[in-house]
């Protein structure tokens, strides 16, 4: 039976701005301690139960037990968001349809997109097709009232771009639901013959890597959720803080954060991580791949070969 939050009021006033904070411990205990109704944004990327190696964490629950232990805290950030709060979730193929059901018809949650992550470098699958892709849910609390920043994560378009369409919206478009992270897009630090990389994310041979934690996120994804998903100076929280890549990208983009992570020594290495950083930084990596089409040099409209060329050929 889904949960129903209160309706929403007002955007509650950013006026008294939340300190940052990062904390060590459980994120179920964390988050008991945390206000009902109180946070614009979580984004969670939890362990996918996959065996993965972690500092403290053992990856490796009975499926019951995974499933009863996502719904446990999925259900206190329901708890703690906003009534027109927003939940961003990363979560691999294994369970990716389990959590979006418990999500949405046992927490009362609404998905507003399905996006796929993909990306093309690092794994090498036996006996299937190689895995590129992750899952990120875009749900939210009350459909009829959230936030979407539109025109922070617009893109251009192709009439723009490659016709030169004169009627293009000159603010672009919003992007597509396949979110695709190519080496080209990460021109400064992809190694293309690398394929070190058991779960892709920021590759080993990316510079902006810190390179004491597998499973690292690129900022550049983070900062288009979290862009789109809260205002300046909103609080994000992430119950899986993992590198504190959630964290820094917050930080650079003027928001306030509050982390929870369960291995000190990854604490440790999230608070240099955020020590090292400025706010109103630039995200690391390459600017998001602001142009979803292929640009022609000048963005205008291709000529058509001539007739007696396209015969020659
Ligand atoms: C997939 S990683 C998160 C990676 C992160 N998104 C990043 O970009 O670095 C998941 C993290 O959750 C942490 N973790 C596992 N169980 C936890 C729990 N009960 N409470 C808090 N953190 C936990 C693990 O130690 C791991 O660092």
């Amino acid at each position: 039976m889904a949960i129903k939050k209160r309706k929403p009021a007002r955007r509650q006033s950013s006026s008294k701005r939340a300190p940052s904070r990062v904390r060590e411990g459980d994120c179920l205990d964390l988050l008991s301690r945390v206000s009902t109704d109180s946070i614009p944004l979580a984004f969670a990327d939890p362990p996918f139960n996959i065996g993965y190696s972690y500092d403290t964490y053992h990856d490796r629950r009975s499926t019951d037990d995974y499933l009863d232990w996502s719904t446990r805290w999925m259900s206190e950030i329901h708890r703690v968001l906003q009534p027109n709060g927003t939940f961003w979730l990363a979560i691999g193929d294994e369970y990716a349809a389990e959590l979006k059901v418990i999500a949405t018809r046992e927490l009362g949650f609404v998905c507003r997109s399905w996006v796929v992550w993909y990306y093309t470098f690092g794994v090498n699958c036996q006996q299937k097709f190689n895995r590129s892709h992750a899952h990120l849910f875009h749900f939210v609390c009350d459909p009829k009232s959230f936030t979407f920043n539109d025109d922070a994560i617009r893109v251009p378009s192709a009439r723009e771009l490659v016709y030169g369409d004169r009627r293009a919206n000159p603010k672009g478009r919003l992007p597509d639901d396949t979110w695709i992270l190519r080496p080209q897009d990460l021109t400064s630090g992809f190694n293309t013959d690398d394929d070190t990389w058991y779960f892709p994310r920021v590759c080993g041979t990316f510079k902006e890597r810190s390179g004491w934690h597998g499973c690292q996120m690129p900022e550049q994804l983070l900062g288009r959720i979290i862009r789109s998903s809260s205002h300046p100076g909103d609080l994000v929280i992430d119950p899986f803080a993992g590198s504190g890549t959630t964290l820094a990208a917050a930080k650079k983009l003027d928001r306030s954060y509050l982390g929870f992570e369960i291995s000190a020594d990854y604490v440790a290495h999230i608070r240099k991580r955020l020590a090292s950083i400025k706010n109103g930084q630039a995200l690391d990596g390459s600017p998001e791949p602001l142009k979803s089409v292929p640009s022609t040099p000048q963005g205008k409209l291709l000529k058509k070969p001539s007739r007696r060329r396209r015969t020659k050929s």
